[in-house]
């Protein structure tokens, strides 16, 4: 592994290293067992988009793991004056030992892996979301005990964190159906990736329209904003063809009995889920927030060790 941009990117076997460490490194955590392995090592974090759980829980796992971060906003340095992100990453590479960022477009996050000498991580783009999938993945295993044949279904949005869904349950021999509207499916090539993948690991995609047919017998239940960062002015419309992919008691009461509701947060509630749902007995979104700290502990001693 040497940047983690796309989890198409890693093989199922790195996937399970990565899950195996972050289990590792979330019970050493817990347990007050102190493990610098980062020692002297700096993360430098561009933003160019707002963040809550990815900064904190980046710029904590680079403490804990006794290294340094330092944040970015991209319009305080001079990439949001113009500089290229070619130039960026030649001069960020002779400073620091790997780069995390979150910003718009997805090959600007190539471009620093082609152009910089250290590792990159994608932090979101508004293609991917990588770094919620992993400890997704951590969730649902903690709750679940193991991950394949497992189903999860997605409502809502196709957006980059459904992309990285895909990728990832894929992998894992999950299967995965996402229920969204016309005009906003999952990016086609994500899709013919994870479908591939699909055929190695025995896990299987399902693209619908219909709510129902997605959550029939599901596992696990998730969706993420109709409105990510970049589209508030599409807010209205949005609301209006979303609606019907709710995820509600009705939704719920179609999964398996013993499913479980995740969301990678910030949640919009009422839009996206009711809080009947996400503050109901089912949801485990609270550990899902918190395994994003152990999940990319595990990527940053693996690429930055
Ligand atoms: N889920 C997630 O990435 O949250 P933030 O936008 O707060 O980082
Ligand atoms: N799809 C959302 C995810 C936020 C973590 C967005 O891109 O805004």
């Amino acid at each position: 592994m040497e940047h983690f941009i796309s989890f198409d990117d890693i093989t199922p076997t790195e996937m399970n290293e990565l899950l195996n460490l972050a289990a590792d490194l979330k019970y050493q955590t817990q347990n007050r067992i102190s493990h610098h392995i980062l020692k002297g090592r700096t993360l430098g974090m561009i933003f160019a988009k707002s963040s809550t759980r990815t900064r904190v829980s980046f710029e904590v796992g680079m403490y804990q793991l006794g290294g340094h971060s330092l944040y970015l906003n991209s319009q305080d340095i001079q990439l949001g004056r113009g500089e290229s992100v070619r130039d960026t990453a030649k001069v960020l590479s002779r400073f620091i030992d790997g780069i995390m960022i979150r910003t718009f477009s997805h090959s600007d996050v190539e471009d620093l892996a082609k152009f910089g000498s250290v590792p990159i991580i994608n932090g979101l783009t508004d293609l991917m979301h990588p770094c919620q999938a992993l400890a997704d993945l951590m969730t649902i295993q903690e709750h679940k005990c193991n991950l394949k044949g497992l189903k999860l279904a997605y409502f809502g949005d196709g957006n980059n964190v459904a992309n990285s869904l895909l990728h990832a349950c894929t992998k894992a021999g999950m299967h995965i159906a996402v229920a969204s509207p016309d005009g906003y499916k999952c990016d086609a090539r994500c899709v013919s990736e994870a479908s591939e993948q699909a055929v190695d690991t025995g896990g299987s995609v399902l693209l619908t329209e219909d709510p129902f047919e997605a959550a029939e017998g599901a596992d696990v239940i998730y969706t993420d904003t109709w409105v990510s960062m970049g589209q508030e002015s599409e807010k209205a419309e949005r609301v209006r063809i979303f609606m019907p992919y709710q995820v509600n008691a009705g939704i719920m009461d179609r999964a398996a009995e013993d499913a479980i509701f995740l969301h990678c947060l910030p949640a919009y509630r009422g839009y996206e889920v009711t809080s009947e749902v996400i503050d109901g007995p089912k949801s485990v979104v609270w550990d899902e927030a918190e395994n994003r700290l152990h999940a990319q502990k595990a990527v940053l001693v693996k690429l930055l060790r």
